[in-house]
Parts: structure tokens; C-alpha cells; sequence
């Protein structure tokens, strides 16, 4: 299976001199005779290599909570990239725009190290930030890339997502839309988010698209019937986002847990008391498979993930770097074809309950 190591050992420091692939990127590393891991790479479409694992940023500007302190967060992504991940994730809607600038500060320093995704398709109002619905006219897309640009502190956006398809726009003219961009030099690469498969082949027909990026998890299989074999065969990218069920499978949500108002989890269906006690089998799944493993359940989640496919590239998100180091070890958990066999088939018996997400989210 490709991906059974996802770290590599590629360099040695040999008196200051690193020898191997990335040693500028390493440079930093200061003792003699150190070894460094470097995270396997993976490719999103043809030609969009990033690590293996990225981070998703979403939550350092709210949704799981008031914001957290954005030096806090600078310092985590800047460790992020000396850890080794170079994708990192992002959006217009969140904050609104306040988790582009965060994302911006951080990684302007490191532009030419790393990937930024990032993505349009709602209709906020710039003055109130309000969320007025979806709006994927072209004119809209291109101001929106405009302001995402001076956000992020760059010239250009490696991946342009979709957010959501908005049913009022043709998706040939959103392609159409970003190609533009992508000819103007603002834009490298196209992707998709919660998109169905004819939207999917649709879109690739008039733009390539590099990534779809979906809720995709142990509890959360939507892909699997119809997106994943349209991604496979047309050498698409797929980008699980909340890798770790909002939380729920790395085992630290339980029935006395209560979210404040401004956690979206207050909200979600899959976080009443009730779909919390009747889907703990799955976390009760993740914590065997992991106590065998000399592993942590949030790691088997993410290892589940990354042993699907070649071309999947889970964003896990967190404001934590003790966590941000746990997911990151995700990629050294080897799971056999025998523990995938035993996850699936007890997986298989476990009803989830309660609809994924906000409880919206369609494949349009
Ligand atoms: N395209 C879309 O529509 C869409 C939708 C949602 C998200 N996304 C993207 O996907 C990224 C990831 O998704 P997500 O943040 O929603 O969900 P997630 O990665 O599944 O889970 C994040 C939550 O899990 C907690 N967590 C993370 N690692 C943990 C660990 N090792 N042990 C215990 N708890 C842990 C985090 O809390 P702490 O911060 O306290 O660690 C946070 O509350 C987002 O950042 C965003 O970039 C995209």
C-alpha cells in the first residue's frame, strides 16, 4: 500500500550541512548528527503536492468557541510548517474573514513553502460580515479572490474551493470563472467542496479540478458510493474535512459535555445528549483498534483515513500544539488490510444517528 510510511527519514545534519530532499526547509534544525523526519508527501490531481496531512484552520477563528488568541495561533501554524505540513486551510466565510488574515500573517513569512487553500461561494455583506446565502457569480468570484488575496498577504491562491454549489449558477460558468483566474496568474488550481459527482465531472470537463474537499470520516462515509470512484477516475485529489467528527472520534466528547453558544456543536445534530450515547460505539471502536496500536483514537481516525486512498489528504483542525503533534503522528500508524477489514465490518454495524454536520449539508 502507498502511504505505509508516511514519514520519511530524508536527511541527516552532517556539521550544519543537511543532505537529502528539503535540507533548505530543515535548515533550522540545529544539532549536529540530529535526524530529521520529513512528512511524506501526496498529490491532489495531477501536479498539487502537499504533506499528507494538513491542518485545517477553521477553528483557531471561532466555530468551536470565541476565537482563540491569534499570536497563539500564528506560533501553531508556524509550528505546523516546521513539523512538516505544508497545506493549510481556510476559507472567505471564516470569521468571517478574520481566519484568511490569521492564515495570512502566519504564513507570509513562508510563502514559497507552502500550500494555501482557500474558498468562495457565500454571500456575506463586507460591512455587517452577515451571511446572506450562497453566491457563485463570476463577478462575485472574482471579488472575492481579490479580497482573499490582500487577506492572505499574496499574489495568488495555490487552491481556489467552491464552498458549497450554488444551485443559481451553472457550475460551467463558476469553472469558467475560476480558468479565468487561473490564466490571470491569481489562482493555481481548482477544487470543489460538498459537490455530487456530475457536478463534479461537470466542472473537471471545463476546468480540471485538483481537489474535492467533503466531510469524510469513520462516521461521516458520504463519498464513498458515487465521489470517491468519480475521483478516482478522474485523477482528482479528495480532502476529508472534520477528519475527527468536529471532535466526536477522538473520544474527548461525551454525554456531560456542553457546548457554549458560539460552538457550533450547540447546534449540530450529531452533538444532543442522545446522538452522543447512541454513536460512543464508535469511539469505543477507535480505542480497542487504538490500545492495540500504541496509538490514540484520534490517530486511528486519521490513519483510517490516509490508508483509503493514496490521494486523500485529511485536514484535522485544532488550537492545540500537544494536539497538533498527535494527528501529525497519525501518519506513522500502520494499519494492516486485517485491521481495515476489522474496522470496517464493526464499523458497518454501528447506526449512526443524527445527520452529519450542520444536518444541511447535500451533495448538490
Ligand atoms: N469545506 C467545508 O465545508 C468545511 C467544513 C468544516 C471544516 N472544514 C475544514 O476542515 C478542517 C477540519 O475540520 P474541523 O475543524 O471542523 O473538525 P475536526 O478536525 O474533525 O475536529 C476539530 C475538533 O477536534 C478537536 N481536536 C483536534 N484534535 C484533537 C485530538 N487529537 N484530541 C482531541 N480533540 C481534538 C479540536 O479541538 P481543539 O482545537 O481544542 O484541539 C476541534 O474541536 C477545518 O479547520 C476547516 O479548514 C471545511
Amino acid at each position: 500500500m502507498e502511504g505505509d510510511r508516511q514519514w520519511i527519514q530524508v536527511a541527516r545534519m552532517n556539521g550544519g550541512q543537511f543532505a537529502g530532499e528539503n535540507s533548505q526547509f530543515m535548515a533550522s534544525v540545529k544539532a549536529p548528527g540530529y535526524e530529521v523526519e520529513i512528512m511524506q508527501k501526496r498529490k491532489l490531481g495531477k501536479l498539487l503536492e502537499v504533506s499528507a496531512i494538513g491542518l485545517g484552520c477553521m477553528g483557531m477563528s471561532g466555530n468551536y468557541g470565541p476565537p482563540e488568541d491569534s499570536q497563539k495561533m500564528i506560533a501553531l501554524i508556524r509550528t505546523a510548517v516546521e513539523r512538516g505540513v505544508t497545506f493549510f486551510d481556510t476559507a472567505e466565510v471564516y470569521g468571517p474573514f478574520t481566519n484568511e488574515e490569521l492564515v495570512g500573517e502566519a504564513l507570509a513569512p513562508l510563502r514559497d513553502r507552502i500550500i494555501i487553500a482557500t474558498k468562495f461561494g457565500f454571500d456575506i455583506d463586507h460591512k455587517t460580515k452577515e451571511r446572506r446565502g450562497l453566491n457563485s457569480r463570476p463577478e462575485n468570484i472574482r471579488q472575492v479572490v481579490d479580497a482573499s488575496l490582500k487577506r492572505l498577504r499574496t499574489d495568488y491562491i495555490d487552491l481556489l474551493y467552491q464552498h458549497r454549489v450554488d444551485p443559481n449558477v451553472p457550475i460551467e460558468d463558476v469553472a469558467g470563472a475560476v480558468k479565468e483566474l487561473i490564466a490571470a496568474g491569481k489562482v493555481k488550481y481548482f477544487g470543489l467542496s460538498e459537490a455530487g459527482a456530475q457536478t463534479i465531472r461537470q466542472a473537471h470537463a471545463v476546468q480540471p479540478v485538483a481537489a474535492v474537499q467533503s466531510e469524510y470520516s469513520l462516521w461521516a462515509r458520504d463519498p464513498e458510493p458515487e465521489v470517491l470512484p468519480a475521483c478516482e477516475e478522474l485523477g482528482i485529489g479528495f480532502v476529508p474535512w472534520s477528519p475527527l467528527g468536529q471532535g466526536f472520534l477522538t473520544g474527548t466528547v461525551n454525554t456531560s459535555r456542553s457546548f457554549e453558544s458560539s460552538d457550533v456543536r450547540s447546534w449540530f445534530p450529531r452533538f444532543t445528549p442522545e446522538a452522543i450515547a447512541a454513536n460512543q460505539p464508535l469511539v469505543d471502536l477507535l480505542k480497542g483498534i487504538a490500545a492495540r496500536k500504541k496509538a490514540t483514537p484520534a490517530q486511528i481516525a486519521i490513519g483510517w483515513l490516509l490508508a483509503q486512498k493514496p490521494w486523500i489528504v485529511p485536514i484535522p483542525g485544532t488550537r492545540k500544539l500537544e494536539r497538533l503533534d498527535e494527528n501529525l503522528g497519525s501518519a506513522k500508524i500502520k494499519l494492516t488490510a486485517e485491521d481495515l477489514r476489522e474496522i470496517d465490518s464493526a464499523a458497518s454495524n454501528i447506526q449512526v444517528q443524527g445527520a452529519r454536520g450542520t444536518g444541511r449539508e447535500r451533495y448538490v
